[in-house]
């Protein structure tokens, strides 16, 4: 079993108590094992990566490369060549989308879902100047993905499905294995957007059966800056180049060059080497709690936190109610909440935020008064908001360090902010 309070008492933020921090969905706190592992780096080896033949750039190398490899195991990938480091999902995802795009003509598909991050849809977009169709799946009335409308977009033409795990906004946690196998059976590429997946359940790249996933380092404890694409070696091998420069080489010529082997060939420049550091010792914390608990205290935390939420009169939510479907986010409004609405985008884009509810901004300036850090706004999503029917949610997202006691801190403080307001 995890005990949050014991978890809490590793992050030095978090240990001052004055802090309850539900915002893991944009970024998480960070352990002192993360902080002393990159210090030590810092402090002992610290130098550029393949290239000094001198000890400590040797060590630096492999401290590097050891990082890779238990990041891999991490996700179940047994060859560590299929483990390219990146800044964070949104590059992973830009990389793809600039590798596999150069290989797309006009006329073929590519099929999301309206339930994407920004960051799984706007490298998508980019490719509609040369012609390539985007299509999207939509969500049923608790913010699932619709099958049927899934299956229905994919087709002759469908070239890649890229798809969340799990929503940064709905928390609906989507079966990846299925889609993957929907996405395969029509020829196509499948890519899983792990962002909020990989640092909150257990999970393996090889039976979830998907070609690419994307996560950063920052939203599992670990630093910022420093985020990981996974990749089938033979796919990763048959694609161009990302960025050209230092590392991604074999030979340069005045006339041309070849490329390094993988996964150097998509690392061009000096890495960010105490982030793959800091992020292995994340992925160490991660597996020493067990990804087992981790999930299992964030399903009885959400199961909770929904319990809570049916107590206050006037408060929405969205996503799925079960909790075994449903991450750590917990997005709501407070007020006269337009209804979903099931018919039409265009209708839900006119619906305004009314004067009778609490906007989201105002939510979390009160809670903070009460030092709750919650998000408000758009989240990135912004075609899911409209598909909501909503300007904008309210988000308290929970990991490791977050109990019940947080929770009951979030509803006591939503309460008290409804008869501020009301006043
Ligand atoms: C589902 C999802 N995908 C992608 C991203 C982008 O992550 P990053 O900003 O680390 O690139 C986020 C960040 O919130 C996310 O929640």
């Amino acid at each position: 079993m995890l005990d949050p309070v014991r978890v809490a008492k590793d992050f030095p933020i978090l240990s001052k108590g004055d802090l309850t921090y539900l915002d893991s969905a944009a970024t998480t706190q960070k352990p002192v094992q993360v902080v002393d592992a990159i210090e030590d780096y810092y402090y002992s080896c610290n130098s550029n990566v393949h290239r000094g033949i001198y000890r400590i750039s040797e060590e630096a190398t492999e401290r590097y490369e050891k990082a890779r490899e238990n990041i891999s195991q991490f996700v179940g990938s047994r060859d560590p060549a299929g483990t390219v480091f990146v800044r964070n999902t949104t590059e992973a995802i830009n990389l793809l989308s600039y590798t596999l795009g150069r290989q797309l003509k006009a006329g073929d598909e590519i099929v999301l879902s309206v339930m994407e991050h920004h960051s799984n849809m706007v490298p998508w977009q980019f490719l509609r100047e040369k012609g390539v169709v985007i299509r999207y799946a939509d969500i049923d009335s608790e913010g699932r993905l619709d099958p049927e409308d899934l299956k229905s977009k994919i087709g002759r033409k469908t070239r890649i499905v890229s798809l969340t795990h799990v929503s940064n906004v709905l928390g609906t946690v989507n079966p990846v294995s299925e889609l993957a196998k929907m996405a395969h059976e029509a020829s196509s590429l499948f890519i899983v957007d792990g962002a909020q997946s990989v640092p909150h359940m257990p999970l393996d790249v090889k039976s979830i059966d998907c070609d690419f996933m994307a996560f950063s380092g920052h939203k599992m404890l670990g630093p910022a800056g420093i985020g990981v694409l996974y990749g089938k070696p033979e796919l990763l091998m048959r694609l161009p180049p990302f960025m050209g420069g230092g590392d991604m080489i074999r030979e340069v010529r005045l006339d041309g060059a070849t490329w390094n082997d993988l996964p150097y060939k998509f690392e061009a420049g000096t890495p960010n080497i105490e982030g793959a550091i800091g992020l292995s010792a994340a992925v160490d914390y991660l597996r020493n709690l067990g990804m087992d608990n981790v999930r299992r205290h964030e399903m009885e935390l959400m199961d909770y936190v929904m319990k809570r939420a049916g107590e206050i009169e006037d408060l929405t939510y969205y996503g799925p109610r079960d909790p075994k479907v449903h991450g750590g986010v917990f997005s709501f409004n407070i007020g006269q909440i337009p209804a979903f609405d099931l018919e039409s985008e265009l209708n839900s884009r006119h619906l305004k935020i009314s004067s009778q509810e609490l906007h989201p901004h105002d939510i979390s300036s009160y809670l903070d008064q009460s030092g709750i850090a919650v998000r408000a706004g758009h989240h990135c999503a912004m075609p899911l908001m409209t598909r909501l029917g909503v300007q904008a949610t309210s988000r308290a997202s929970f990991y490791v360090y977050n109990s019940r006691d947080d929770a009951d801190k979030l509803f006591i403080a939503l309460e008290n902010a409804k008869k501020a307001f009301a006043r």
